[in-house]
């Protein structure tokens, strides 16, 4: 072996290293869904550890008003949370990556406590719903409902028959981006615009 062969031995072998730090460190973190028998969706514990998107305050989506009138209806905040990984997927492709994971929470609203005098802020967790984009399921997307807070189910099945209806018909029919509503999403809604993602109309 002449001496530039050895040189250059020695200089590939530091490259393959180098190449394998590179890989692992551009590997994403696992924080999408565990499930536990194939589809039944964990309860992530630590959804408030991830991206907000953002919230809504009291937004209701029934076209038809219902016997209970709606402003009687206590006032609750929607805060959508979105595992890291798939938003900084979103944010450079604007499409959700597979196995992205949103929280949808649902805490009540308050306001005249302490040295509030107007407006609302946030107060206790009524409920937990979640989707999932996921190629294991049929279509690549699934909906989850953990139930309410006091009971909230550790596991959900993803929902089915008329009760994920409900869920596809308006995720689809309404949203901005895939079955998601970057929408109302602004920083999402931003990068969605820049990649050029967005549904015709939006
Ligand atoms: C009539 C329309 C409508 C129906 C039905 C509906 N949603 Fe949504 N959903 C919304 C809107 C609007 C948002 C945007 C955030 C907000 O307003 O709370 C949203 C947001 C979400 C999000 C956050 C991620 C996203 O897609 O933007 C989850 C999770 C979610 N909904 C779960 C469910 C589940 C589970 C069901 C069925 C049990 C359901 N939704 C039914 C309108 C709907």
């Amino acid at each position: 072996m002449t001496r530039s062969n050895t040189t250059l031995g020695i200089a590939c072998a530091a490259c393959v290293g180098a190449g394998t730090v590179v890989a692992l460190a551009q590997q994403a973190p696992d924080d999408g869904p565990r499930y536990e028998d194939g589809t039944r969706l964990v309860l992530p514990d630590d959804y408030r550890e991830w991206t907000f998107l953002s919230s809504g305050l009291a937004m209701t989506y029934e076209e038809e008003t219902t016997a209970s009138d709606s402003s009687a209806r206590p006032q609750l905040f929607q805060n959508v949370f979105v595992n890291r990984s798939s938003y900084r997927g979103f944010m450079e492709t604007g499409v959700w990556p597979d196995r992205t994971t949103f929280v949808l929470e649902f805490r009540r609203s308050a306001s005249e406590a302490s040295i509030n005098r107007a407006g609302r802020f946030q107060s206790d967790l009524v409920m937990l719903e979640a989707e999932v984009k996921d190629a294991r399921f049929p279509d690549g997307w699934a909906f989850f409902d953990f139930g309410r807070a006091g009971a909230l189910a550790e596991t959900a099945d993803p929902l089915t028959g008329e009760r994920v209806a409900r869920c596809i018909e308006c995720h689809t029919r309404h949203t901005a981006v895939e079955r998601t509503f970057v929408q109302f999403y602004p920083t999402a809604l931003e990068a969605a615009r820049e990649h050029g993602t967005l549904k015709p109309g939006f």
